[in-house]
């Protein structure tokens, strides 16, 4: 078994990851925040991404209001998710201990960088609460939600591993559009997190795809369910932040809202989070075509049944349901 899985190892796509990653490295002062401070005056996410379009009734200072306060969970969702990619990435790494040194090493410059992402992140939250209104919060736990998501199949977690890693490409591509007009350094945020993430996105599918391997068909139709429930628990850490940042935004409007557009205002932080942090990624071409190729007809419609409520009433997303598997 175990020399069948290394000489499935594809030594070259993990050799290009590890030259990337070495070309692109980047330094978070010295390249990043290089003596910058955030603009308030200028909005951290782009309305693509923030789905500011959901609330019509928005003049311009609560537009801006509405994506900053996006952008700061945005960097604690990150710093979040980070702790456990790191923590899994590290635990699969033992696969490679003793074998192929390269895919060793590209492993471990991913865990580092994810380090690196996460104390990027908590120096940007820190950045931005000084300039915004007291009352912010961000509920999760890191530990406590990494915690959880590590009880789950190591199948499971890489899928939503890969499917994090992929959207932080579409977020990128959504901060460059052209109307965008972010804060410069947010901007500098989303460019240098996506080149990093481009080599972790390659890595997950390797890694990915060599779980899948080991896996018998029943084990694999487990770690469906655990998928499932793995982003059932990333939509319950949405829906708990989508409510708390309604709150803080709403409490800093400066008028008295009705009952009806404050649930509205909640629905549209709830929609944004979902398309964010789920949505974004299963829904690439890429994501699809790697989940189609490792589970049966009936395993994707499973899967599918369980994203569908989740992008409902986002027409503008991207094909929704997945492509069924041959
Ligand atoms: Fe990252
Ligand atoms: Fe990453």
């Amino acid at each position: 078994m175990s020399h069948v899985a290394q000489h499935l190892i594809d030594s070259g796509r993990y050799a290009k990851c590890v030259e990337v990653s070495k070309r692109i490295r980047w330094d978070i002062d010295r390249d990043v925040i290089r003596g910058r401070s955030f603009d308030f005056g200028k909005k951290f996410l782009p309305d693509a991404l923030s789905k500011v379009a959901q609330l019509p009734f928005l003049m311009a200072d609560e537009k801006r209001l509405f994506s900053q306060v996006q952008g700061r969970t945005y960097a604690n969702i990150f710093a979040l998710v980070e702790r456990f990619i790191g923590a899994k990435v590290l635990e699969i790494s033992r696969g490679h201990w003793l074998g192929d040194q390269t895919a060793l090493e590209a492993l471990v410059r991913l865990t580092d960088e994810e380090l690196k992402h996460q104390e990027m992140f908590r120096r940007l939250e820190t950045m931005m609460a000084s300039g915004m209104p007291l009352g912010y919060r961000f509920l999760p736990q890191p530990n406590d939600v990494a915690t959880a998501v590590l009880t789950s199949s190591t199948w499971a977690v890489m899928a939503l591993t890969c499917d994090i890693e992929l959207f932080t490409q579409v977020h990128y591509r959504s901060s460059i559009e052209p109307e965008a007009q972010l804060d410069p350094l947010w901007k500098d945020v989303f460019l240098f997190h996506w080149r990093e993430e481009s080599q972790h996105a390659i890595l997950d599918e390797l890694e990915w795809q060599r779980e899948d391997a080991k896996l018998t068909a029943s084990e694999r139709d487990v770690a469906v369910d655990d998928l499932i429930a793995l982003v059932g628990a990333v939509d319950g850490v949405l829906q708990a932040q989508a409510n708390a940042d309604a709150g803080y935004f709403v409490a800093h409007w400066g008028e008295t809202l009705s009952a009806a557009r404050i649930q509205q205002v909640r629905d549209a932080f709830l929609k944004a989070y979902r398309w964010q942090y789920i949505v974004s990624g299963v829904s690439e071409p890429r994501f699809q075509s790697l989940l189609a190729a490792l589970v049966t007809a009936s395993q994707m419609r499973r899967i599918q049944k369980a994203l569908v409520p989740l992008a409902y009433a986002m027409p503008k997303s991207p094909t929704f349901p997945l492509p069924m598997a041959a």
